[in-house]
């Protein structure tokens, strides 16, 4: 396992996470399990994704049958849209360490720039008559991320991190911040390789954590048949012939070569997976080294914005809030 080191606390990051998005409550528990007894020291979840509380009890279980520590491990969750406001950060962090039996996190990020009103019966968003979730038009980052920094003054996180921003609105943050932001998670594939955002995220000592490093193959048939979105939007990263060439060439498989692709670049990545073999298969890929030419390769699949696949215009409206981060559909 390779780690990364986050600029404030000198914290220890593994460069491999397991992601839990769209992991269901019930197989979850036995994925975390089993992905910590195969060495997986780190895991990524968040409110929204309904299943800290499986992931706490399979953690809980693994440390009370003596299979190791909690200080071995590096947990990241994430502030909800429903909650992006200073009063509500920490109401909810408290809540979330409870269903994850945990006195701390390791790294908290707010996982949206915007926000929306929640219906305190159901912590979901409300709803309008039209059926669209109702915006907050009032998210203040800062007031936010200073409540935040007061949560991991207190203990109760260790780091402190954004998800889903853009350069001006992290910018903002780092100018008001005492604590600044250590990691920004954001969707980072061979597709997207987000040049510029790493540009700017190396200035600021900011580590990179690439949700979708497989390109999310899983969320396909969810999104086109929920959401109407195009089979197109979804590449079939494992199938190019760049490669696979390359995965013939050192014995690997494609989703090896594309997270090896990544961490090089000293970039996390956190693939998902609930299937034993996927997930033996997506930790074995520090034992190879690209040339520097093969790694150009990869390079050259970025298709820039045209790349991204996730942009939450599921949310119906969410294009219309202040907060908003992606320019294109603006
Ligand atoms: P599964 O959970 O059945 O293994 P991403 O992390 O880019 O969002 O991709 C996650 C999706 O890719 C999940 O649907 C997961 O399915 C699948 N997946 C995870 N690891 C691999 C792998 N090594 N090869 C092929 N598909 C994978």
């Amino acid at each position: 396992m390779k780690f990364v080191k986050l600029s404030q606390t000198n914290d220890a990051m593994p460069t491999l996470g397991l992601g839990t998005w769209q992991a269901e409550p019930s197989v979850v528990k036995s994925t975390v399990y089993a992905a910590l007894e195969l060495g997986y020291r780190h895991i990524d979840t968040a409110f929204n994704y309904n299943n800290e509380e499986a992931i706490g009890s399979a953690i809980t279980k693994w440390i009370d049958d003596g299979r190791g520590t909690r200080s071995e491990l590096f947990i990241t969750t994430k502030l909800p849209h429903i909650a992006n406001r200073a009063s509500d950060v920490e109401k909810f962090l408290n809540l979330q360490l409870k269903r994850l039996q945990m006195t701390y996190v390791d790294l908290y990020l707010i996982h949206v720039p915007f926000g929306f009103h929640c219906d305190p019966e159901t912590l979901t968003p409300k709803v309008n008559e039209e059926g669209n979730y109702e915006l907050d038009m009032d998210t203040d980052h800062v007031a936010t991320w200073k409540k935040l920094e007061e949560c991991q003054k207190s203990g109760l996180i260790r780091n402190i991190g954004l998800s889903n921003f853009n350069e001006e609105q992290i910018e903002k943050i780092v100018k008001h911040a005492t604590f600044k932001p250590q990691v920004l998670q954001v969707e980072l594939h061979a597709y997207f390789q987000q040049i510029e955002l790493r540009k700017f995220c190396e200035k600021h000592n900011i580590i990179l954590t690439a949700y979708a490093p497989l390109g999310s193959p899983g969320a396909k048939n969810h999104f086109v048949t929920k959401y109407k979105y195009s089979p197109s939007t979804f590449p079939d990263l494992l199938s190019l012939p760049d490669v696979t060439t390359l995965a013939k060439k050192y014995g690997k498989t494609p989703a090896q070569i594309l997270l090896h692709f990544l961490v090089r670049q000293n970039i996390v990545v956190i693939p998902k997976s609930t299937n034993l073999e996927r997930l033996k298969e997506n930790m074995d890929f520090y034992d190879f080294e690209l040339t520097t030419d093969e790694m150009d390769t990869l390079i050259r699949l970025d298709k820039g914005e045209n790349g991204r696949i996730f942009n939450f215009l599921f949310w119906k409206g969410v294009e219309f809030h202040p907060e908003y981060p992606f320019e294109s559909v603006k």
